[in-house]
């Protein structure tokens, strides 16, 4: 697919807000409009302070938004309007303080009133000093985002306006602009496709007190869940008990059990692809008792009866012709990573390995970094540690060009 013609005709709402990034606002517009978008910009009381509307309103050949409240603005497009005609919202840069305010919902100048009141995609290039984007505040802020459906770009490493050197470069504009491209072209080929991804532990009742289950915080598979959504795919979540919120624009379907799960699974079918990141409990108990099972006087040891729990991967893997198309699985490794996850790509007739280290020293059960290796038939590809959400992001992207592969 020729790059440029995803982007042609989209119509983009570029929201600048306060920041020395917004100096290369006007580059960012004339690079969009190049490739064939329009761009309208909204311009903060911050960002203003970097860039001049002139310089905006001539390069995009729109008038630039400021005011809220403008009766001339209102009576030809006001705030709705404007995130209702794009296709696309963008805030570049976006500084601490608008991150903040979109987790809050805020709605106190044209641009947050904007963002709050669309539903339309949303991608944010953060731009800031180091610490202001390494503080726990603005980390949980842009994790709340990411997990309401915004797309993040950046930030980059680099040397900064203050003379420090770190993490918080916006992204070149040049770079904002082939994201973008590749935003709208995943977009395209996810369009009209289903998805399945299940998340987080089971849980196995012994008895109506107590149960068994793992340590799965069902952030890797909530994730993906919200990457593959993002993506404009219709996107069905089975989770099993976590503390992770639902994410925006998926529908989810809370589990306990692995039959429960598996049932649920099922219930999606068909879907064009199927991911399996719940960590699914191998054993349930025999028998599970309907009254609390008392100790008993003088006891020191017991024992507990298991069986098997159904394999949910395996099973859709072999489900004939309402097999997805795509079926990826994980293998949660402590030792032999790749060789141990391989060999699970034959045993449970997936297409798709993602291998992690679930070693205590790599702390990724619970942690918000994983550090994957994506097995086929055709190879291993090593990924870097990232983070979780970006780990979602990249195998979404992945899936988007395998399921047209599929297709050519
Ligand atoms: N899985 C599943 N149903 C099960 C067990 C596992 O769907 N009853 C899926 C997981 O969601 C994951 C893959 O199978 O995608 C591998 O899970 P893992 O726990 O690593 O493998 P196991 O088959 O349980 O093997 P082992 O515990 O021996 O490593």
């Amino acid at each position: 697919m020729d790059e440029c013609v995803v982007i042609k005709g989209k119509r983009i709402l570029l929201i600048i807000s306060g920041g020395i990034a917004a100096y290369k606002g006007p580059d960012l517009v004339r690079r969009l409009r190049e490739r064939g978008a329009s761009v309208r910009c909204v311009l903060t009381a911050g960002g203003a302070k970097f860039v001049s509307p002139l310089a905006l309103s001539t390069v995009s050949g729109d008038k630039v938004y400021q005011e809220l409240f403008s009766l001339i603005d209102e009576r030809e497009i006001g705030h709705i309007e404007l995130s209702r005609d794009a296709d696309i919202l963008v805030v570049a840069p976006a500084s601490a303080n608008i991150l903040a305010k979109m987790v809050q919902g805020q709605a106190d100048d044209i641009a947050t009133t904007a963002l709050l009141a669309t539903d339309k995609p949303v991608v944010v290039a953060p731009a800031m000093n180091i610490r202001m984007w390494e503080h726990a505040a603005t980390q949980v802020n842009v994790a709340a985002l990411r997990s309401r459906g915004v797309t993040t770009l950046g930030p980059a490493e680099g040397d900064m306006a203050c003379g420090e050197y770190g993490m918080g470069r916006m992204l070149e504009p040049v770079e904002i602009a082939d994201a973008l491209e590749a935003f709208f072209r995943d977009r395209e080929r996810l369009s009209g496709r289903r998805a399945l991804v299940t998340s987080g532990p089971t849980l196995e009742a012994i008895d109506p007190v107590r149960y068994i289950t793992n340590r799965s915080s069902g952030k890797q598979g909530h994730a993906i869940a919200s990457a593959l959504a993002q993506l404009g795919t219709e996107t069905t979540l089975v989770s099993g008990p976590t503390r992770e919120p639902d994410p925006t624009g998926v529908r989810v379907i809370h589990v306990e059990s692995a039959r429960q799960m598996l049932k649920a699974c099922e219930g999606t079918l068909p879907v064009d692809v199927a991911v399996f990141a719940a960590a699914v409990s191998d054993w349930r108990a025999a028998m599970e008792a309907n009254g609390k099972i008392k100790k008993r006087p003088g006891e020191t040891t017991t024992t507990l009866d298991l069986v098997e729990n159904p394999d949910i991967l395996a099973t859709i893997s072999s489900a004939g012709n309402r097999r997805p198309q795509l079926v990826v699985g994980f293998a949660a490794e402590t030792d032999d990573v790749i060789d141990n996850a391989a060999r699970k790509l034959e045993t449970k007739g997936c297409d798709w390995i993602v291998a992690n280290d679930i070693s205590k020293a790599a702390g990724t059960f619970g942690g918000v970094a994983n550090t994957v290796h994506l097995i086929s038939r055709d190879g291993v590809e090593n990924w870097p540690r990232l983070s979780k959400a970006t780990v979602g992001e990249r195998l979404a992207k992945r899936i988007a060009q395998r399921l047209t592969e599929a297709n050519d």
